[in-house]
């Protein structure tokens, strides 16, 4: 028996998850593939999700979230970026898409526009799909920035919000403060809700320091901000992600998450509440992103060392994204191919991320040791020079 389901007609599987199925299995492969750390979850973190269970923290928790951890996430906001929110202003979620999700689904309403950014996570446009609004794209600079007066002239009356993610996934870009706030501006003016993806907060290079957009002037109560201890703490298969707004925002979105997941991962969370102020949580947020910038040092030399590909330097993420429309394999889609084939290395198109990326594709390197990505890019180099005789 087959039942027809008009809504996921639009969505096409997740092509990086396919990527990831075929390398599967097939020995000496290299994934740049996945937006996942390869680094090993804090020893402290497992001994508290261990406790966690042990003492029998395995019931269902407070629907928004644990209070201890809803209070150390605003505590959080204040240290760092010195904005203060509520507790109830905090929701705890299954990862940061979850959140992004339950945003969607508690604000869109049918045919609402979404300003995404064309490239952006690929999880965006189907989300907005699948809770009955429509994607919008907002055209980039060179260097990966929203092209701020191109995407003023998409704001009309079915705009409702922007989706904004810094530093981002699939480019590494990052938009100073003075960039966001002109963003913050046409938000006011529009009356347009802000969602800020935020989760890779901590991975900012070369002396440069996030900013959190609900610390830019006016930004405050109209921004949710999503973020995940996925990245942060090695954890992506935890499953804890959470936001934070006012509480007016927050509100309805946790009516909405109590009915469709009631709670997110109890151990976890006490786990988490207990871990994520220590010195050892510090330390190894210091740790990890100095391994980044190392990785990411080597990777974006290596490739521009490349006849025909050029890479901006990712100012944070864990990603870049070569254009490779100068090489033997002009699109993403063929270079990516060709890659998998005659290298056994597996990048992700371009085209993933957006409907103008033909000419990128995107290298993670959070799951890719130093070690590795020399090899990565002497099998690319060599796969380019056998290919110009052909
Ligand atoms: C920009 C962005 N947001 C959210 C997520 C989702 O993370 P989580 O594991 O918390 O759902 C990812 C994961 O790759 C991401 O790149």
């Amino acid at each position: 028996m087959t039942f027809h389901s008009e809504k996921m007609q639009k969505i096409k599987p997740s092509g990086i998850r396919e990527l990831f199925a075929k390398a599967q299995g097939i020995p000496d492969t290299i994934s740049l593939g996945i937006g996942a750390p390869d680094i090993t979850t804090p020893e402290v973190l497992k001994r508290e999700m261990r406790y966690a269970v042990d003492f029998n923290y395995n019931n269902y928790d407070q629907s928004p979230g644990n209070p201890k951890l809803r209070t150390m996430i605003a505590r959080k906001y204040k240290e760092e970026y010195g904005v203060d929110y509520s507790s109830d202003g905090v929701l705890i979620t299954c990862g940061g898409v979850q959140l992004v999700y339950t945003a969607l689904q508690t604000y869109l309403g049918k045919g609402d526009e979404v300003l995404i950014q064309d490239p952006s996570f690929l999880t965006y446009p189907h989300q907005v799909h699948l809770a009955g609004g429509k994607t919008v794209w907002m055209p980039s600079t060179s260097d990966f920035k929203i092209d701020i007066e191109k995407m003023k002239e998409l704001v009309n009356d079915k705009t409702k919000m922007m989706i904004l993610n810094f530093p981002s996934n699939p480019t590494g870009a990052i938009m100073e403060k003075h960039e966001l706030k002109a963003l913050v501006d046409i938000a006011v003016d529009h009356n347009l809700m802000i969602i800020s993806d935020e989760v890779y907060e901590y991975y900012t290079f070369d002396e440069k320091k996030h900013v959190h957009i609900g610390s830019i002037d006016d930004a405050y109560e109209r921004t949710l901000t999503a973020n995940s201890f996925s990245k942060t703490f090695a954890i992506p298969g935890w499953r804890i992600g959470f936001g934070v707004s006012t509480v007016e925002i927050m509100k309805p979105m946790i009516g909405y998450h109590t009915y469709v997941i009631a709670n997110a991962t109890t151990p976890a969370q006490v786990a988490l509440a207990n871990y994520m102020h220590t010195d050892e949580a510090k330390e190894f947020q210091k740790y990890i992103k100095n391994e980044f910038q190392q990785r990411r040092d080597a990777i974006v030399d290596g490739f521009n060392s490349i006849e025909g590909i050029k890479c901006h330097k990712s100012s944070g993420s864990f990603y870049c994204y070569p254009d490779i429309s100068e090489s033997k394999y002009p699109t993403g889609e063929e270079f990516s191919n060709k890659a998998f084939e005659d290298a056994r290395v597996v990048l992700v198109p371009g085209t993933e991320f957006g409907p103008t990326q033909t000419k990128n594709i995107r290298a993670s390197f959070g799951s890719v040791n130093l070690a590795k990505i020399e090899d990565v890019i002497h099998r690319l180099t060599r796969m380019l020079e056998q290919s110009k005789g052909k």
